[in-house]
């Protein structure tokens, strides 16, 4: 399949087209895809937690699922995340467009060159997400706030108020738990990312009293409320991205080749 769509659906979004679910072998481990047509474009779908939401966090495989999506032929990106906001103006059930990253992760998997075959390469990250699929998405979407920093946390647990507190000070507008490194690694692969944050919650909140303050419950609840409106907005983007989109070349070819030569295991 050449120059398909991938989405990835975060959070409350476990199935997308229907077709073929796939398992693909790759260094890394097994991924799972569903490949597929969505507003008469090729398609291929992964569930970031699985199909059932087995996977915390901290356990997604986002190496083995950034190089099957390379492997299909895939060059854009487009994906879903719960987020819990941390400013007033991005209230509960509101979209908005990822922009900037802040990286609080740790303990993950979090290049394709790690040098251990000698392949060493630093990806230009100041701009995480692709700028072209994000004017695309922009234009598609024009009730999501344009931009917005999202702070990813390790996870499983949400944050203490103090935590809460620091990350906006340190100037995120929004907080989730899987955005890295899973945009980096889609980029090393040359794929480029637009991420569709839907706001479920105020994080740690305002006060004791606020009915917004983050609980799993409320995430869960919230995404299903939003669940036909973010289709929508995928839908939306898919249909808009040109035949020939690619993105800005932040890797070589070279590199990408060689990380996808690599001997696949089951
Ligand atoms: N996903 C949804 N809400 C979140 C929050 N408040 N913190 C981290 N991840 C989230």
């Amino acid at each position: 399949m050449a120059q398909a769509t991938a989405v990835i659906g975060g959070t409350g979004l476990y199935a997308l087209v229907d077709g073929e679910a796939r398992t693909i072998a790759t260094p890394y481990g097994a991924a799972s895809v569903t490949a597929g047509v969505l507003e008469g474009r090729d398609v291929v779908f992964l569930a970031r937690h699985g199909s059932g939401h087995s996977t915390p966090p901290h356990r997604i495989d986002a190496r083995a699922n950034a190089w099957a999506l390379a492997s299909l032929g895939v060059r854009a990106l487009v994906s879903t995340a719960a987020v819990g906001s941390l400013r007033a103006e991005l209230p509960p059930m509101s979209f908005a467009l990822a922009d900037q990253l802040l990286d609080r992760t740790w303990g993950r998997a979090d290049t394709f060159f790690d040098g251990d075959d000698g392949l060493v390469r630093h990806l230009p990250f100041a701009e995480p997400f692709c700028p072209e699929l994000r004017a695309i998405a922009r234009a598609a979407l024009p009730d999501a706030a344009p931009r917005a920093t999202v702070a990813v946390i390790q996870g499983p647990r949400f944050s203490t108020a103090a935590e809460s507190a620091l990350l906006r000070a340190q100037g995120a507008d929004l907080v989730n738990m899987t955005l890295c490194p899973e945009v980096a690694l889609a980029a090393e692969l040359g794929i480029g990312t637009a991420t569709i944050c839907v706001v479920t919650d105020t994080d740690a909140g305002t006060s004791d009293e606020d009915p917004d303050r983050v609980t799993a419950e409320l995430v869960f609840r919230r995404l299903d409320e939003a669940r036909p409106r973010l289709v929508d907005a995928i839908a939306r983007i898919v249909a808009a991205i040109p035949d020939g989109y690619a993105p800005r070349e932040l890797m070589d070819r070279t590199a990408i080749d060689a990380v996808l030569a690599r001997p696949v295991r089951a």
